[in-house]
């Protein structure tokens, strides 16, 4: 697939058929993903992919955690100031106003990851993360370049994704679940699967800024 096709065609997939993904095809796409450029080639993330029994023993305790608090490992954005807030476009099938059941559903769905037959949960290694000036932001900064290559990989097997920070507010089921050490941090899972294009949670496709309003040029005139 032309590069520019995958860019164009990869969106944020909400339901998935229940094929398993090929480990070779997984294989290959994070193989290919670890091109990724990162802060002096360090390289700051690791993986665990998981499917089958262990997966959906996560998403079943992930449910009866219920509507606690996220727990999250990287904090999450608490404030979405305007121009943000406006862009900020919900999940879900075409414009309405959601009811109480709607949004329960959609919570349900999320925890449950879509249904995707995979995660990719990315790590990161606290002695990167932490450091004596604060956190160090530039390793999130790698770790969204290799997730967008995973993510453009993906399109590219004709494998759908949704980067879900959801899918990993309660890090210590994660953690007991795939026997991840205390020092990884869980900073976020990708759903993975074969997309299911004909559910209505597939039909929304997010707008974006006019160029000329995200991009200044100069000295080309
Ligand atoms: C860091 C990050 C976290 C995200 N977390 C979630 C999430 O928890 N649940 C979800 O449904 N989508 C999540 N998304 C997907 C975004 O909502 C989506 O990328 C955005 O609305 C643009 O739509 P598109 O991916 O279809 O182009 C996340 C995306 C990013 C980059």
């Amino acid at each position: 697939m032309d590069l520019t096709d995958a860019v164009r065609e990869r969106r944020s997939f909400r339901a998935f058929k229940a094929d398993p993904v090929p480990l070779e095809v997984l294989k290959k796409i994070m193989e290919q993903a670890l091109r990724a450029p990162s802060w002096a080639n360090t390289q700051p993330w690791e993986f665990v992919v998981a499917t089958g029994k262990p997966l959906e023993a996560i998403r079943e305790t992930f449910l009866q955690r219920g509507e606690q608090e996220p727990q999250s490992e990287v904090a999450r954005p608490s404030e979405f100031p305007e121009p943000y807030l406006s862009r900020i476009q919900a999940p879900g099938p075409g414009d309405f106003t959601p009811t109480k059941a709607d949004l329960d559903r959609r919570r349900v769905q999320g925890i449950r990851n879509y249904g995707a037959p995979a995660m990719i949960y990315v790590l990161v290694d606290q002695t990167i993360f932490y450091q004596s000036k604060g956190i160090n932001v530039w390793c999130m900064f790698d770790c969204g370049s290799i997730v967008q290559n995973i993510m453009l990989l993906a399109t590219n097997y004709g494998l759908g994704t949704v980067a879900q920070a959801q899918s990993v507010i309660y890090p210590d089921i994660i953690r007991s679940g795939l026997d991840i050490p205390i020092e990884k941090l869980i900073t976020i899972g990708i759903a993975i699967g074969y997309p299911d294009r004909d559910d209505p949670a597939n039909q929304t496709r997010t707008g974006r800024e006019p160029l000329d309003r995200m991009v200044t040029w100069r000295g080309f005139e």
